[in-house]
């Protein structure tokens, strides 16, 4: 479907709009032309003319680089009732060198506007160019990083330069996907969390750029902090947002709350009083980071669990904001050259979809915020009446807090209660008077510690039915089968009571805990209760009521009209849905086909659902098999019963333990007679980069200035003996948490280290001393050579944005007498303007010898290799670079989705790197003295589930010491069910163009 850019949703028709929109233009500082399909007030952003609470959580394609499972995460995230996702994209992969763009395989974009359009998701695109994302360099394509002169993030002549072809091929992939050609993108961030002060003009090239392009969906920006750039002024955007972390990023303490900081409203209110409150990232979670005391991402998901999400998300609801997206809803994997030095390979985040995309029990919470934001469209838009006691009055105990929201139009309220001090575990009786239409009610209501809730006045569902008020909470609301649903929720042990129009002739009996008063409106009254109940059950209405565990079994799946515009966005081009309880892990989509309800979806046991749905459906599918269908007591019609069946499938998944392994010395470099007249010469004495050389002769070691931008890239120094060489001064720079390894001739030196614990002491260079052991030195040619982990560049810090251009490599040489001759590097095969290996892209391999013969790819020839066990280490125990392969076989049942991990098994402690690969991809760096991460989650569609798989482990032991990794194959679990069919395509070695060496 096609719509003009500037048609106006009464000419196209649409009669669902709650709001008529006008706009100021100078307030939006937006020009006519732009559309106005997408537009906002102070209250909340409309699409097609009606109002929407953006519902968003974010999720960076490139991390999950198997284009098959996008659908995967879409599916999850709609299911919890979210409506939107925020998507960073990555220049680094997407524009591996200077006019190179490459939308191709995990960089593509329209896989994921097409499944985006498929699930019924909108999509905020946030292409930067700079990121920040825990990513190396922010983002920014590593080439530019030391090809700029120029200040990064300014308007700099050729900083400018750098981005166009990039920001123009996320153009030319995303105009067709707007709104208004009827796609999902409907916003477009500028760049991100940076400074009016240094990047004016740079983001006003990039509002320019887009305003000449085909993008005419709104600019937004995400503000680091408090700090009201953007907002006015040059390169003010269309609609500001502000990102919010309130526990930070250390998930060592994730019982200790920080406090709830209490001026966010009144922030939005003095910076940008004309739109709606919007935070583009609101914490999903955290980030981890190097070192043995680095607790882990399970950490972070509790640092940032259920409780967090109640209490602080609902805050920002308090805080009349009606655009928040979670940042992450799913992190997944910083693969390859992608961390910044900060943190290590899994970007899990303790994000509510853990990496291997396992649902973590925060999901329960996201569809109950979901479901009740889903259920509730006066809520989208509110007047804030106040935070104290207005409209609202609290007894003992005084320490709790409540904000009063009203809808101006439907003068639906909303109440939102907190303990006073956000982290308090008391539980609470709270007595408080609801204004209502019906004049003011005194009631009460229990709070438990760490627990937020709404209180509803005058509060609308279905077509036509209303609450009074209610201490219930609301699952579900909303229309099936031309009857008003609704499904309200309490805790166990906790009494509730709602007050209520009920309609139509009652089918159902007052179920045990349930009393029920009649007058001018009928008062229901729910007291301690598991199981789910019928309240009243009419030919006009169902009222169900569940504790919270079984009201949180529910899923309410779209049901896509296949006839409309944007059929498969809710409440856009559906409102159908039925309710699918009782315990299935995932429900992913629904239709109706005549009788036959369709449903697809993950078990991880054996359930029956309890399914409310049109009484037209008399059957059931789930995944293609028909179910076993029965009649259900909740409700007279509409309602069956339908057995689920778990087949049992993980009882036929055996993993292979890895062995058979092949062995083969991959550090030739240090050897006599290494012929190193095909590497580049290091001979560069000017560099963009600002650290310049400490000390030396002049000449500039940094890999990016020689093409060798990302993992590991190797040195070596020629210099002639004098017989009196005693030693060599080397100032290595590889970023925080790197090693490097250095040796003259064939004789080990040291390893330079340097290091992180939980982002503290973190070091990037060291400036050593290597001493020569007697004998080292020969006569003649001697080579110094350098094995360097590059842990890739940082972020842009505070005020310097040249901050991301990094000086890795040899900052400083010196030999205690004499001078080298020759330096030579050699990092990834053929640099970052001709890597052969285009899928898997820049950001795969590095420069070790077996990289570049390919060792790592599937398909490699190991016939002729040693045989010898991972466990047994590199020959001799000593310090070196070896790569073990093996294959294994996966034979996983189809329609399983079985998440597989790599895991070391050993204790941390040994000296010793791996760069793990898995059928050609790195999809880990184990730092085996530096921790924490031992377990490497790998994908199918990485991993082939029905065929053989290669496994490569590059080896570094940096001591002369026996090391003795052992790597196993790990099961993370089994669901029956799964987004479908992965392609398998990992290129062989033979088709990625190397010789043998
Ligand atoms: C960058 O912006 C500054 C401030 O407006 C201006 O003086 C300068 O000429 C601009 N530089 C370029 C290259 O456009």
């Amino acid at each position: 479907m096609k719509l003009l850019a500037r048609l106006s949703p009464l000419a196209l028709g649409l009669t669902t709009a709650v709001h008529a929109f006008s706009f100021d233009l100078d307030v939006l500082g937006r020009a006519p032309s732009y559309t106005d399909l997408v537009s906002f007030d102070n209250y909340s952003l409309s699409l097609l003319g009606q109002r929407l609470f953006l519902h968003s959580g974010e999720f960076h394609t490139y991390r999950l680089p198997v284009p098959d499972l996008w659908p995967d995460i879409l599916q999850k995230v709609k299911a919890a009732g979210f409506n939107s996702l925020s998507i960073y994209t990555h220049m680094g992969s997407i524009n591996p060198a200077p006019g190179v763009i490459d939308f191709d395989g995990y960089r593509a974009l329209k896989p994921l506007y097409e499944a985006a359009k498929e699930a019924g998701i909108w999509l905020v695109m946030r292409p930067g160019p700079y990121i920040n994302a825990e990513i190396s360099a922010g983002g920014l394509a590593h080439w530019l990083t030391s090809e700029v002169a120029g200040t990064l993030r300014t308007n700099a002549t050729d900083f400018h330069d750098s981005w166009v072809p990039y920001i123009q091929g996320f153009i030319d992939e995303t105009a067709p996907y707007q709104i208004t050609e009827g796609g999902p993108v409907i916003a477009v961030q500028i760049d991100n969390e940076y400074s009016q002060k240094l990047g004016a003009e740079f983001f006003q090239e990039l509002i320019d750029y887009y305003h000449a392009s085909d993008i005419v969906v709104p600019l937004t920006y995400n503000d680091p902090g408090q700090n009201k750039n953007f907002i006015n002024g040059t390169g003010a955007v269309d609609l500001y947002g502000i990102d919010y972390y309130p526990q930070l990023f250390d998930c060592s303490n994730p019982y200790d709350w920080k406090p709830l900081r209490s001026n966010y409203l009144q922030y939005h209110l003095e910076a940008n009083p004309s739109q709606p409150h919007y935070s583009p990232e609101f914490q999903g979670g955290a980030f981890d980071a190097w070192g043995p005391t680095a607790p882990g991402y399970d950490s972070c998901a509790t640092l940032t669990g259920p409780d967090f999400m109640d209490v602080f998300y609902k805050h920002m609801w308090a805080s009349n904001a009606k655009l928040m997206s979670y940042y992450m809803i799913y992190g997944g994997t910083s693969w390859g050259a992608m961390p910044f030095p900060g943190v290590y390979t899994s970007y899990d985040y303790g994000a509510t979809i853990s990496e291997n995309r396992v649902l973590r029990n925060k999901y329960g919470e996201l569809k109950r915020q979901g479901f009740f934001i889903r259920s509730s469209p006066d809520f989208y838009k509110t007047q804030w009446l106040g935070d104290t006691l207005n409209g609202l009055k609290v007894g003992a105990p005084e320490d709790t807090f409540v904000t009063h929201l009203l809808n101006p139009d439907t003068q639906a309220g909303f109440y939102i209660l907190r303990h006073n001090d956000s982290a308090s575990r008391d539980n609470v009786d709270v007595p408080i008077t609801i204004q209502t239409s019906a004049g003011p009610i005194d009631t009460s209501i229990v709070l438990d510690g760490r627990q937020s809730k709404i209180i509803l006045a005058d509060y609308k569902f279905g077509a036509s039915s209303s609450i009074l008020y209610s201490t219930a909470q609301v699952y579900f609301a909303g229309v099936i089968d031309d009857r008003d649903v609704i499904l309200l929720y309490g805790d166990e042990g906790q009494d509730v009571e709602f007050a209520i129009d009920l309609v139509g002739e009652n089918n159902a009996e007052v179920p045990e805990g349930v009393s029920i008063t009649e007058g001018n409106t009928t008062v229901v009254s729910v007291s301690t209760t598991t199981g789910l109940l019928t309240i009243h059950d009419s030919d006009a209405q169902l009222v169900l009521f569940a504790d919270t565990e079984t009201a949180t079994g529910f899923f309410a799946p779209t049901i896509p009209d296949a006839t409309a515009d944007f059929g498969n966005f809710w409440s856009y081009g559906t409102n159908n849905t039925v309710l699918v309880g009782g315990g299935p892990y995932l429900v992913r989509t629904a239709s109706i086909d005549g009788e036959t309800l369709v449903l697809t979806g993950d078990l991880n046991t054996s359930t029956t659902a309890t399914i409310i749905a049109p009484a037209s459906v008399q059957a059931v599918k789930w995944n293609g098999v028909d179910l076993e269908v029965s009649a259900s007591n909740v409700s007279s019609k509409g309602a069956l019963q339908a057995a689920l069946p778990f087949a049992g499938l993980s009882e036929q998944i055996s993993l292979p333990t890895l062995g058979g392994w092949k062995y083969r010395d991959s550090l030739p470099e240090i050897t006599t007679g290494y012929d190193d007249s095909a590497w580049t010469i290091a001979n560069k004495t000017q560099t963009n980069i600002p650290q310049k050389p400490l000390y030396g002769d002049g000449r500039v070691l940094y890999g990016c200035d020689y093409g060798f931008c990302e993992n590991i890239v190797l040195w070596r120094g020629h210099f002639n003996s004098t017989g009196e060489q005693k030693s060599v001064n080397l100032s290595i720079n590889g970023g925080q948490a790197y090693a490097a390894t250095v040796w003259l001739n064939d004789v080990f030196l040291n390893t330079s280290y340097g290091n992180s614990t939980n982002n503290r002491n973190p070091i990037e260079e060291r400036d050593l001393v290597f001493n020569f052991p007697e004998g080292a030195l020969v006569d003649g040619d001697n080579v110094i050579t350098v094995v360097q982990d590059n842990m890739g560049l940082n972020e842009t810090n505070g005020g310097n944005p040249n901050s991301s251009k990094g000086p890795r490599g040899i900052r400083g040489f010196q030999l205690d007498s004499g001078n080298f001759s020759d330096w030579k590097v050699q990092g990834k095969v053929g640099g970052y303007t001709d890597f052969p290996d285009k899928k898997r892209g820049v950001m795969n391999e590095g420069g070790l010898f077996g990289e570049r013969a390919g060792w790592h790819l599937p398909g490699y020839d190991t016939s002729e290799w040693e045989e010898r066990d991972l466990s047994q280490g590199l020959a001799e125990g000593k310090a070196g670079v070896g790569f073990f392969v093996t294959t294994f076989d996966l034979d996983i049942p189809e329609g399983v989705d079985a998440p597989i991990s790599l895991t070391f098994e050993e204790e941390l402690g040994a000296a010793y790197r791996v760069y793990l690969f898995v059928n050609g991809w790195m999809m880990g760096k184990r730092v085996a003295n530096l921790g924490p991460q031992y377990k490497f989650p790998v994908h199918e569609g990485i991993l082939d589930y029905h065929g053989t798989n290669t496994v490569a482990v590059a080896l570094w032991a940096m001591e002369d010491e026996e090391v003795s990794p052992t790597l196993a194959l790990t099961l993370d679990a089994v669901f029956e069910g799964g987004v479908g069919e992965i392609t398998i395509d990992n290129p062989q070695w033979e088709a990625t163009g190397r010789e043998v060496e």
